[in-house]
């Protein structure tokens, strides 16, 4: 299969879809790659590091599109890029459908068989293509928590580990899903004192059982989360109810029960947000302050690392890249149930119902189209 990698050109986004390791793959697989020029630049890979691993470098994004039968990469197609998508083009990218009318609609038009990497399903219901950028984005909650819990940066002044003779910060983590573990991962290596709260008994005591000695559990509740509140440095924001918006944990008033200085980091701003106060920031201005409580919302938090959310995406993204380069969208999606699901506009018809229903469109069962 021809396969193309166009550089992103969404505002910020320094990803790339294919590293050199995964050129390898698919050229070892029987398949020609093209890389357009300085695609992987944002991501640490020069363009002769695609050539060597077997790529061929294009100039343009025209050409890319133009010559792929596969184009691989990392976030939706923007409005400049619509027109150069081909019928029966396979796109093999995030989409975020439901919440983006005019890029479902453009898809529609173009005729352009659509994989979304966000509704590829195992048979447990988790979601492999979502997973790392949870992981990134857990891990770096805490990171950016611990700076902007330093005075300069407006926050306390307390060093989340502490040192011999002074006791290190309190984090309180909401949710104890793919984010919130690997923010109490973090914490807990840098020496915090961490509580872990989540309606999930069952996920708690998972966690009580995996967690070092400084992560304690805590039933999420409204009752639990103001006894906490006055007593902790760092909030971090992890809860996901999957489809819906995310519950409003923290409210306006409750900030006042909080001490100035504390940060709080919600992750789960790209749904809503669980703390009222909370609205989408950016890596240029990532911050603001209500309350004295300062907030830290953006909703792209791995663009900020895009060496290591490159290839932590790219690690779950290929194999089923190579599955589909190997036997072609329609067979790879008849063999594999994970894969189907990632199935949300084929040939100008919507085979996902949250689409459908989101825009009151036509739904086409799934398996008529392969
Ligand atoms: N900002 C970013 O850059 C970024 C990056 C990745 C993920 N996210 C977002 O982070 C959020 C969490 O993602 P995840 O992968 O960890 O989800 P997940 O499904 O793995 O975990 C969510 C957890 O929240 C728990 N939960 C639900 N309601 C709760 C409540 N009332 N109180 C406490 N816990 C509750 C669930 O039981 C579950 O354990 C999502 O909104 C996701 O979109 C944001």
């Amino acid at each position: 299969m021809i396969i193309g990698v166009p550089k992103e050109i969404k505002n910020n986004e320094n990803r790339v879809g294919v590293t050199p390791a995964g050129v390898v793959e698919l050229v070892r697989n029987g398949h020609t790659v093209y890389v357009q020029a300085t695609a992987g630049e944002g991501s640490g890979f020069p363009d002769d590091m695609y050539a060597q691993a077997g790529a061929t470098i294009l100039p343009s994004i025209e050409e890319v599109y133009g010559i792929a039968e596969m184009i691989i990469k990392v976030k939706e197609p923007i409005e400049s890029e619509y027109n150069l998508i081909k019928e029966d083009q396979l796109l093999f990218t995030y989409f975020h459908f439901a919440s983006h009318e005019p890029l479902t609609n453009a898809m529609i038009e173009r005729k352009a068989v659509c994989l979304s990497y966000e509704t590829v399903e195992r048979a447990d219901r988790s979601l492999p293509l979502l997973v790392p950028m949870s992981e990134v984005a857990g891990r770096m909650s805490i990171q950016q928590g611990a700076k902007y819990l330093e005075k300069p940066l407006k926050g306390r002044g307390i060093l989340l580990g502490g040192v011999p003779g002074v006791r290190p910060a309190k984090v309180m983590i909401l949710g104890g899903g793919i984010v919130g573990t690997n923010a109490a991962k973090m914490a807990a290596g840098m020496g915090a004192d961490v509580t872990i709260l989540d309606t999930n008994l069952a996920r708690l005591r998972y966690l009580d059982d995996i967690m070092p000695a400084n992560v304690n559990t805590f039933m999420s509740n409204e009752y639990n989360i103001r006894e906490l509140l006055p007593t902790h440095d760092l909030i971090i924001g992890a809860v996901l109810i999957p489809g819906a918006k995310a519950p409003r944990l923290i409210t306006r008033e409750m900030l006042k029960e909080m001490r100035p200085g504390t940060v709080v980091v919600d992750v789960a701003v790209d749904q809503g947000g669980c703390i009222e106060t909370c609205k989408p920031t950016t890596h240029e201005n990532p911050t603001f302050i209500i309350d004295d409580v300062v907030h830290y919302c953006v909703a792209n938090m791995p663009g900020a690392v895009p060496y290591t959310s490159t290839l932590a995406l790219t690690n779950a993204t290929l194999p089923y890249a190579i599955q589909l380069a190997n036997k072609g969208w329609k067979k790879a999606c008849s063999d594999s149930e994970e894969l189907k699901k990632g199935l949300n506009v084929v040939q100008g018809k919507v085979v996902y119902k949250g689409v459908a229903e989101a825009f009151n469109l036509e739904y086409t069962e799934v398996n008529s189209v392969l």
